[in-house]
């Protein structure tokens, strides 16, 4: 079997050199090599594979690949299905993930932890992260919850094996924190959530900061980074992009959007390329505040053509426009929601704006709910 060593020396100098993290991040990559955290079966995305398209990757038949994969810059599927793959090993859905590289060193450096403060981390997932914030703080000032008791276990037992068996791992919904070890100085989520529960916030002490991925099924904001203000609630800004899993409790199902996807109700053409309205962060991140439960899938037909859908399975409204070689593209609409004319709207609506880029949306968060603003 390959030796882990360099692979693992080669992903940390990458993130050094790319990302310019700090040396006691790189150092605590190295002392807890990220292959001791991750379990013999991972799963990999085999496309075109209808229904269950996550694969299983043993270990024990392919160690050198297992390995690879452990130090590629990538996420890796570590559970599917709750633990409860089908009979032949396959999943469907991703329930637990170690995250990748890049964006767990980009939230560690916001979140900025020093020696002897306490932190804690909802979303265990393989203890990985945890083991990073145990080598910066001590083991003893970590506590991290996990909400499904095989991951937590699976955890615990790699925490304990890699001698960070001082970390608190709870099993346990960390949508309400864990109110036993407050106040923290740090609290960080390794899981989206579509606003950030106000218990965290409690929970954090005046001037900690609280790291956390926001979801939202138009477009993923990124990374709400915010400071506890001292009269309580917080706010913060937007940093860089990231898509993590949902709190269980905020799931939404992968559907099949061919299910409700009938004949037009509206017909009509755009000039506007969708790469403007789907893939720019900025105009994708505004457009994802003011249409709400909206999806959008690229459905690919060759390199550049296509046909982009927005889907909306609750009121089973959609709308699609067809991406050809140039404009006008056709587009389509059906359902008790005109989605097109919605996202162009918002689209519209941010250009007037002056086009705002993704750090000029403020975030706060008060116990009656999260705000996105622009400033
Ligand atoms: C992306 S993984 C976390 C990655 C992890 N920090 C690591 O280093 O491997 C997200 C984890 O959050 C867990 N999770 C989902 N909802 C949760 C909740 N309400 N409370 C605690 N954990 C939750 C999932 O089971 C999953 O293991």
């Amino acid at each position: 079997m390959t030796d882990p060593e360099p692979l693992c020396e080669s992903m940390v100098s990458a993130l050094v050199v790319k990302k310019k993290i700090p040396g006691h991040w790189a150092d605590a990559m190295r002392m807890a090599p990220r292959h001791l955290f991750l379990p013999d079966t991972i799963y990999l995305y085999e496309y075109g594979r209808p229904g269950n398209d996550l694969v299983p990757l043993r270990r024990s038949d392919d160690p050198d690949r297992w390995l690879e994969l452990c130090y590629a810059d990538e996420a890796v599927n570590t559970q599917v299905n709750d633990g409860r793959p089908a009979l032949d090993g396959t999943g469907r859905e991703v329930t637990s993930s170690a995250s990748q590289p890049t964006v767990v060193a980009e939230m560690l450096i916001e979140l900025d932890p020093r020696p002897g403060e306490r932190v804690l981390e909802i979303g265990t997932g393989t203890g990985w992260n945890a083991a990073l914030l145990a080598h910066r703080v001590g083991a003893e000032n970590v506590t991290t919850v996990e909400i499904d008791p095989a991951v937590a276990l699976r955890a615990r037992m790699a925490l304990n094996r890699a001698g960070y068996d001082a970390v608190r791992t709870v099993t346990a919904d960390g949508a309400h924190g864990w109110p036993p070890g407050a106040p923290y100085h740090r609290v960080i989520a390794t899981v989206g959530s579509r606003r950030v529960p106000y218990s965290w916030i409690e929970q954090t002490m005046p001037g900690g900061i609280i790291v956390a991925p926001l979801s939202n099924s138009y477009q993923p904001p990124g990374i709400a980074v915010l400071t506890r203000l001292p009269g309580g609630g917080a706010s913060g800004r937007l940093a860089g992009p990231a898509a993590f899993m949902a709190l269980r409790a905020q799931r939404t199902p992968r559907f099949n959007g061919g299910a409700f996807i009938g004949e037009a109700e509206r017909r009509s053409s755009t000039d506007v390329h969708p790469y403007r309205w789907v893939s720019h962060r900025a105009a994708a991140v505004a457009i994802g505040q003011r249409v709400k439960d909206v999806h959008k899938v690229w459905q690919p037909a060759s390199g550049r053509t296509g046909v982009q859908w927005l889907l909306d399975p609750e009121s089973r409204s959609w709308a699609s426009v067809e991406v050809t070689e140039r404009p006008p593209y056709p587009v389509a609409q059906a359902g008790p929601r005109r989605l097109f004319d919605e996202v162009e709207a918002a689209y519209r609506w941010w250009r007037l704006r002056g086009r705002p880029e993704v750090a000029d949306w403020r975030i706060t968060v008060g116990p009656d709910g999260q705000r996105l603003a622009l400033d």
